[in-house]
């Protein structure tokens, strides 16, 4: 695992596009699967005029979903899909069969998990994950405890991703369950950035790179992949004590 610090958020959203770039420039069919949240928000805005500028194609390559609230609809604004169609598939105009994402309103979740899981099969596997860390050290919606060997999986979510969860959306939401892709994904992955952002992150980056690895602190399991990279602004940076 390598680590690397960058000044601000500004400067870590660069990097952070900047690779997904290169991804796409060594393999313009690569098979990406990146997270929705507040953390690669910019990174997605920058990904037009990035890959403008080098003259990258992304006409080619394919998205998965990394998870997504269950019983929340794609029209919700609060819902991870909304979220990568606003910032990363309209602004790149990703035609619609270059995404595969997670229903959230499946009425049948356990098939759903069979429908993503031989769907990334199909296509090969992940090339590029790019990831964030919520403040219980989920990854995806990989809650504390969760099995090492998960592959796509519904959840119960933590009372942490409950509360926290309600910053995507526009009025107070029940979350209750999530399906998301496993830590198992992660490892199998042929390349994953994890990102964080700001002193709030600081805790849960120290626990997840300089605590033990267990499942306890989910993110800390990215530790055990050969080529999984921690992409950190200064501050969310702030309490490792190797820097
Ligand atoms: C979202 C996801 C979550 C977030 C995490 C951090 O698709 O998978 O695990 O990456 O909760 O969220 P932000 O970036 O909003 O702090």
């Amino acid at each position: 695992m390598a680590l690397r610090v960058y000044r601000n958020y500004d400067a870590l959203s660069h990097a952070a596009a900047a690779e997904i770039v290169l991804q796409i420039k060594q393999n313009p069919i690569s098979v990406l699967c990146l997270a929705a949240g507040e953390t690669p928000r910019l990174t997605y805005n920058l990904l037009p005029e990035i890959a403008d500028k080098e003259g990258v194609d992304f006409s080619r390559c394919r998205f998965v979903g990394l998870d997504e609230w269950l019983g929340i609809p794609d029209t919700n604004e609060g819902s991870c899909a909304w979220f990568l169609r606003e910032n990363l598939f309209a602004p790149l105009n990703i035609a619609p069969r270059q995404i595969n994402l997670f229903d959230g309103m499946t009425k049948d979740p356990a098939e759903e998990c069979r429908r993503m899981s031989r769907r990334i099969v199909d296509c090969g596997g992940i090339d590029l994950m790019l990831v964030g860390i919520g403040l219980n050290g989920h990854i995806g919606f990989n809650e504390p405890g969760v099995s090492e060997d998960a592959h796509v999986h519904v959840t119960e979510l933590d009372e942490t991703t409950r509360s926290v969860g309600q910053k995507y959306f526009r009025e107070a939401t029940v979350l209750q369950r999530g399906i998301t892709l496993g830590l198992r994904h992660l490892l199998e992955s042929r390349k994953a950035f994890m990102m964080a952002a700001g002193a709030k992150k600081a805790g849960i980056i120290r626990l997840a790179l300089e605590g033990s690895i267990t499942t306890k602190v989910p993110a800390s399991i990215l530790r055990k992949h050969a080529c999984g990279d921690v992409l950190l602004d200064s501050e969310a940076a702030s309490m490792l004590t190797v820097i």
